[in-house]
């Protein structure tokens, strides 16, 4: 039976790690492909600000929240901030590639500028909804190899890893407005969590795809050829839109919680994957 609660033995754990310091990365790191690497490096770009967002949205509602839930919105906390700092990195790979993404960076900051003045509580619900996608995300990531096969060594396990936790902390966001909603009637909650899905949705849709074709634009990639291609990618193969179409339906169902699916032996699984490709943190010499 689904359970619709948080796992009671769940510990999450920031994992402090860093991935492709002092590397080269290819322009398309991944399988030599454009559409592919923009996939990716579209997303990167935005998470800095995007996870900043995400923190801040979460720690207004941590006073008064019981200890178990307190305990995980800081180690959610660790966890975003620790992957900023590595998609920082990661970004400056990018940008070192000659790509210019001060246009993708615009669109994250149209869109945090909607945010701005609005209740509290609608950007918890909008941090709810792109939690879920992320989770989604890390999902099918991790299940399906595919996704990241061919890729570059640190690259690729730099996503392992972020994916890895986005799957263990995916219920911190939705525990939280949980919590904060507490009074609220059943109807009024599911009203809000489903509006704000819905314009997250378009607004995350409409985002990356636009910053994809800017970054294939740059690489003079253009025209109906490469909005197919594109469309094969994210419908046909590996079909990422695809595969989280139906995860992305349950959210609108009444007993919809994060957890209704325990997906934590992918944590595992992922950590094998990328535990190779750590990079050793420099050890003193003997004396
Ligand atoms: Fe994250
Ligand atoms: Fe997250």
């Amino acid at each position: 039976m689904p359970s619709n609660v948080t796992p009671t033995d769940l510990t999450i754990t920031p994992r402090d790690l860093r991935f492709g310091r002092g590397q080269a990365m290819k322009r398309y790191w991944l399988n030599d492909d454009p559409i592919a690497t923009a996939f990716y490096n579209a997303l990167s770009i935005t998470f800095p600000k995007g996870e900043a967002y995400f923190v801040e949205s979460v720690k207004n509602f941590r006073e008064g929240a019981p200890e178990k839930l307190a305990q995980e919105i800081r180690a959610f906390v660790k966890q975003e901030v620790i992957h900023s700092r590595e998609h920082v990195a990661f970004n400056r790979h990018v940008v070192d590639q000659g790509y210019d993404v001060s246009m993708l960076e615009r669109h994250v900051d149209e869109a945090l500028a909607l945010t701005e003045g609005r209740p509290a509580i609608a950007n918890l619900a909008a941090t709810m909804a792109l939690e879920h996608f992320t989770a989604m995300l890390a999902h099918e990531l991790i299940a399906n190899p595919r996704h990241l096969a061919g890729g570059e060594e640190q690259a690729a396990a730099l996503w392992r890893w972020h994916a890895a936790e986005e799957i263990e902390h995916k219920g911190v966001a939705y525990d939280t407005w949980l919590h904060a909603t507490r009074d609220w009637s059943r109807f009024a909650r599911w009203k809000v969590k489903s509006i704000v899905m819905l314009a997250t949705t378009w607004k995350f849709v409409d985002g990356r795809t636009r910053g994809m074709l800017e970054l294939l634009r740059q690489d003079g990639l253009t025209g109906p050829r490469v909005w197919a291609k594109l469309a094969w990618y994210a419908i046909g193969r590996p079909g990422m839109a695809r595969k989280i179409a139906g995860v992305w339906l349950s959210y609108f169902l009444p007993g919809f919680h994060p957890w209704n699916h325990d997906d934590r032996r992918l944590i595992a699984l992922a950590e094998s994957d990328y535990s190779d490709a750590v990079l050793p943190r420099a050890v003193p010499a003997p004396a």
